[in-house]
């Protein structure tokens, strides 16, 4: 897992090398014979991480694309008759391409006439061979059951993808389409940045490994990686974790914080900052311990 970590820089750029034209600073599908400009609204389905990249993504394409986004867990999506509307896409994520959940949707919503878009990592999968639309993430093959790198690639492959539904929507500018293409080119090397923190990280681990408790709490996209992050806990240490939206943490989650409760807090500079900040201080008043993870700004 810690190898698989310490690899995302590079297969981040790998997988950025199918969907950026730096020179043009475009943003481009590998496989693309159709626009987006008419597809009236997405359905996203996965499972577990790979979920969690979909909850982002439907973050970035409303936001960037304006394109309504609906999104499901795979074993709940399949049992609940959705409604799928005439001429929609249904984009299914999936690092194995295999996950019987996600796969017996995508036959769902291929049977109720929706376009199937697939971001996947493994090329030779059941969910590769059976979409419309292949979105290849080159993570290389994660061996490790805690998914690190092929979450990484996935958000750029959706990015990369939000980008494009917008520009084919005709609601984002050759300008903007600039900024996100310099941006996500710069992201290989802030990976390398932030894991050069390794050592402070490792340092300040036990705090978090003498607790029976954490909560991670995150707004906008960071609320996703909340919950990633408190899932990645639960699996790898054992250690009884919650993503929250912050938000909400007033709305009854508050009651369970006190010094035993460590508390970690997503919040990089930007719009949501200082609201998320104060959301910090309700933490900090009640005793909880605050880990922040933050940007330079
Ligand atoms: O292969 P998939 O992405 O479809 O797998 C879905 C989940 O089982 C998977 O993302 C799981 O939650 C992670 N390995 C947890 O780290």
């Amino acid at each position: 897992m810690q190898k698989e970590i310490f690899e995302q820089p590079i297969v981040v750029a790998q997988t950025l090398k199918s969907y950026l034209r730096p020179l043009e600073q475009k943003v481009a599908l590998p496989q693309m014979d159709f626009s987006f400009a008419d597809v009236p609204r997405i359905t996203i389905v996965a499972c577990g991480t790979s979920f969690y990249a979909g909850m982002v993504a439907k973050y970035w394409l409303e936001q960037f694309a304006r394109v309504p986004v609906e999104l499901d867990i795979a074993s709940e999506f399949r049992y609940r008759q959705p409604v799928l509307e005439k001429g929609g896409m249904a984009l299914f994520i999936s690092q194995s391409g295999e996950t019987a959940d996600t796969l017996a949707a995508l036959r769902h919503a291929r049977a109720e006439g929706q376009k199937v878009a697939v971001v996947v990592n493994v090329p030779t999968s059941s969910m590769a061979r059976e979409a419309d639309l292949l979105l290849p993430t080159h993570a290389g093959p994660e061996i490790g059951v805690a998914s690190t790198k092929a979450f990484t690639c996935q958000l750029a492959v959706l990015a990369a993808l939000a980008a494009k539904v917008a520009r084919d929507k005709g609601v984002m500018s050759e300008a903007e389409e600039r900024e996100i293409v310099e941006h996500l080119t710069e992201a290989p090397a802030a990976m390398n940045a932030a894991l050069a923190h390794d050592e402070e990280i490792e340092a300040m681990a036990p705090v978090i490994a003498a607790a029976r408790d954490v909560l991670y709490l995150g707004r906008g996209p960071d609320y996703p990686m909340a919950m990633e992050g408190a899932l990645k806990l639960k699996e790898i240490s054992y250690i009884h974790a919650e993503g929250y939206a912050a938000g909400e943490m007033k709305h009854g989650p508050i009651a369970l914080i006190d010094k035993d409760v460590p508390v970690i807090v997503i919040a990089p500079s930007g719009p949501l900052f200082d609201k998320t900040v104060s959301n910090m201080q309700e933490v900090q008043a009640r005793g909880g311990k605050v880990v922040l993870i933050s940007d330079a700004e």
